[in-house]
């Protein structure tokens, strides 16, 4: 990182900088062109690309937010640093290898010249080549090393290991569990509660691979790895979803996924806090690992909050309210936007409707501690402005993952 400091020159530095106003413009306008132009040049990364992303404009506002911050801190990168680790965590998962850096650096340069016209002069394109080499060097040495960890780590591996669907366990009407064992019979690596794995998907009759992300459901060191899929719909204007139907569907006990090695930075930090996990829908995935860790130790106070469609869509509330009975130091409460009247008595089963600023008040622990929430995209929003304005809790107190390309919880 220090690197940045003396690897480019002051009139670079002052000239990246002096472009951030206009990225902050044109930013999405540069980066969709870009992805425009690279899969035109190089189709052969619409297998490494999660194209519903694309679709969606995520991945070039993802892009363009990470190059406008790498902008504005040019001269001391290390700011930037947990979001470079962030996103090299992805990059690895999905083995973003060195060499294709310049394919990124060269369309990025030239998607910059195309849309700013006269704007990009020579000086300006040519302080930008420099900076994103720095900038590139910096995310290659970070990932160096998690490949290195991945791979040295006991029962750790590099690139992409096949594994056996050991088991296929429906857990809700949208929900279905796989438990994967290594096909070559070694061991398995622990992982940290809250991490995912990449699955490479090769769907007959789909001309393109199709990577995905899938939180381990279960704790670690165990002799499988869980994942717990939602079946995506599709509806009449929108296309199911292709891996989870894919999975669900297609996938079955003996059948083969190939996998990557854990990765994310969203996990259980050490600590002796009060733990208080809160889910929308599918984002139990990761605070389920969290919490049979938690169930495991019986250390610290865990209060589990979860939010669902309805009991029909519910993953593993059987198991979390035997495990809560079980276990003086965990609270456990549930709320579905349909309840029935054979949930009304579910002692866990607590309220109609959304997670709200008076249920959190009632449910939430008196002493500091460590927050950690996912679920789709309003719900990590609405807990995030409640946690922060309505309960004060600080920023540092509080972790959440995104089931989807990164984005900012406040100005969306
Ligand atoms: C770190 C991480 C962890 C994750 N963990 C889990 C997990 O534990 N369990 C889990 O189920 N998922 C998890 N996900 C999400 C998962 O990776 C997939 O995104 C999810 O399964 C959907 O993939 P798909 O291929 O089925 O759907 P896609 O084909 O990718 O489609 C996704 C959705 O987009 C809609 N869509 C398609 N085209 C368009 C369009 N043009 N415009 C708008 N919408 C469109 C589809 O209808 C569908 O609802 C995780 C993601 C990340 C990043
Ligand atoms: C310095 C250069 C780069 C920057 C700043 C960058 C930035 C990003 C960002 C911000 C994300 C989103 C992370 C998230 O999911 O939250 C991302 C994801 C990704 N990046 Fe990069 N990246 C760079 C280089 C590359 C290269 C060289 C490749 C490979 C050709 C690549 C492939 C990907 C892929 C496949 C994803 C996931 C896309 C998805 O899920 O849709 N990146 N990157």
């Amino acid at each position: 990182m220090s690197q940045s400091k003396t690897a480019l020159h002051p009139k670079t530095i002052e000239t990246v900088k002096a472009t951030a106003p206009i990225l902050e413009a044109r930013g999405e306008e540069i980066t969709t062109h870009f992805y425009k132009r690279m899969f035109e040049r190089n189709p052969e990364l619409l297998n490494v690309f999660n194209q519903t992303n694309q679709k969606k404009g995520r991945q070039p506002q993802a892009l363009a937010n990470s190059v406008l911050a790498a902008a504005k801190n040019i001269d001391q990168l290390e700011n930037i640093l947990p979001v470079v680790k962030q996103i090299a965590h992805k990059h690895r998962s999905l083995q973003i290898k060195p060499e294709q850096y310049p394919i990124v650096g060269e369309n990025l340069l030239a998607a910059m010249k195309e849309v700013l016209g006269d704007a990009a002069t020579d000086d300006v394109l040519s302080a930008w080549e420099e900076a994103y080499g720095v900038i590139a060097d910096v995310f290659i040495s970070v990932e160096q090393k998690m490949y290195e960890e991945a791979a040295q780590q006991s029962g750790g591996w590099d690139g992409f290991r096949a594994f056996t669907v050991d088991k296929k366990v429906p857990e809700s009407d949208v929900i279905t569990s796989f438990y994967l064992r290594p096909r070559d019979g070694g061991s398995l690596p622990s992982f940290e509660p809250g991490q995912y794995i990449t699955v490479k998907a090769e769907i007959p009759g789909e001309e393109f691979l199709h990577l995905r992300q899938y939180s381990l459901s279960d704790a670690p060191n165990k002799d499988y790895f869980r994942i717990s899929v939602k079946r995506e719909e599709g509806s009449d204007l929108l296309p199911e979803g292709i891996v989870s139907h894919y999975l669900h569907r297609s996938v079955n006990e003996g059948d083969v996924l190939e996998l990557t090695a854990p990765a994310g930075d969203f996990y259980l930090q050490p600590s002796d806090r009060p733990v208080v996990l809160i889910s929308g829908g599918v984002g139990l995935t990761p605070l389920m690992s969290m919490f049979n860790t938690l169930v495991d130790e019986n250390r610290r106070p865990v209060t589990f909050i979860q939010a669902a469609q309805s009991s029909a869509h519910h993953a593993m509330h059987a198991a979390t309210a035997k495990a809560a009975g079980e276990c003086d130091n965990v609270s456990y409460h549930v709320c579905y936007d349909v309840v029935t009247e054979e949930d009304n008595a579910d002692p866990y089963i607590q309220k109609q409707g959304r997670i709200d600023k008076e249920w959190l008040a009632s449910l939430l622990p008196k002493e500091e501690a460590d927050y950690y929430f996912c679920g789709p995209f309003p719900f990590l929003q609405a807990v995030n402005q409640m946690l922060k304005n309505d309960f004060n809790i600080s920023e540092e107190r509080m972790h959440f993952e995104f089931f989807g390309p990164a984005a900012d919880l406040e100005t969306n």
